[in-house]
C-alpha cells in the first residue's frame, strides 16, 4: 500500500479545542482541562482511505497571541492547514478570516484549508451560524466541518476529507526530504505523545 506523509497544522484561537481535536485524532481521547500550547506541539497519525495510507504530521500551533509570530514557520511546507474556530465564539470565527489572509498571502500556493468549527456537542452556547461559516468556507474553496473534541463527532471526517482534497504532488513519499527538513526546525517543539496526559 503506498503511503503519503502529509505535512498538516492547526491554526486558530487559544483555547478553541485544537489539541483536543489532535489528541481525539490521534489517541481518541479527551480532557475536560490540558494547559495550553506553548510554542507549538508535535504528533504524527496514518489512516487508510481505500488503497491509500495518509501519514499525518501534524503541528498544534499556540494559539496564544504572544506565540503567533512562530506560525509560518508550521505552515511553511504544509500541505493542508485546520484553521479551528469555536462555535460559541463569534470573536473565535473573526479571527479565522485573519488566518485565512495570512495563509493566501504567505503560506504555500496549493494548501489544502479545512474550517473546523468545533465544540459542536455545546450547540445550545451557538454564536456562530453554521450557514454563515458554510458558506464563507465554500467561497475561498476550503473544506468545511463542524467538530467535537469531546465527543469525537466529525473528527475523522475532518481528516478523510482533507486527505481527499490532497492535490497529488503535494503529498510527499515517505522518507521524503521534508521529513529531514522538520528535524531541522531552530525551535525544538515538543514532542507529544497520549500518555503524557
Ligand atoms: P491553545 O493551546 O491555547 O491554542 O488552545 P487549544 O485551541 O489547543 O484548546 P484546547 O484543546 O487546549 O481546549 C481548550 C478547552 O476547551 C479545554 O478545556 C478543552 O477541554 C475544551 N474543549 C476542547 N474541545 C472541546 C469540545 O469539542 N467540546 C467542549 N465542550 N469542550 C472542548
Amino acid at each position: 500500500m503506498a503511503m503519503r506523509e502529509v505535512k498538516l497544522c492547526l491554526l486558530g484561537d487559544s483555547g478553541v479545542g485544537k489539541s483536543s481535536i489532535v489528541q481525539r485524532f490521534v489517541c481518541d481521547s479527551y480532557q475536560d482541562s490540558i494547559p495550553p500550547t506553548i510554542g507549538a506541539s508535535f504528533m504524527s497519525k496514518t489512516i487508510s482511505v481505500g488503497e491509500k495510507s495518509f501519514k499525518f504530521q501534524i503541528w498544534d500551533t499556540a494559539g496564544q497571541e504572544k506565540y503567533r509570530g512562530l506560525a509560518p514557520m508550521y505552515y511553511r511546507g504544509a500541505a493542508a492547514a485546520v484553521i479551528v474556530y469555536d462555535i460559541t465564539s463569534q470573536i473565535s470565527f473573526v479571527k479565522v478570516r485573519d488566518w485565512i489572509r495570512e495563509l493566501q498571502q504567505h503560506g504555500p500556493e496549493n494548501i489544502v484549508i479545512a474550517i473546523a468549527g468545533n465544540k459542536f456537542d455545546m450547540a445550545d452556547l451557538r454564536e456562530v451560524e453554521t450557514r454563515t461559516a458554510m458558506d464563507y468556507a465554500q467561497d475561498i474553496g476550503a473544506v468545511f466541518t463542524e467538530t467535537s473534541a469531546k465527543t469525537a463527532e466529525n473528527i475523522k471526517d475532518l481528516f478523510l476529507k482533507i486527505s481527499e482534497r490532497l492535490p497529488a504532488e503535494s503529498v510527499l513519499p515517505y522518507n521524503s526530504t521534508d521529513t529531514v527538513q522538520l528535524r531541522r526546525q531552530r525551535t525544538q517543539p515538543k514532542k507529544r505523545s497520549c500518555c503524557l496526559y
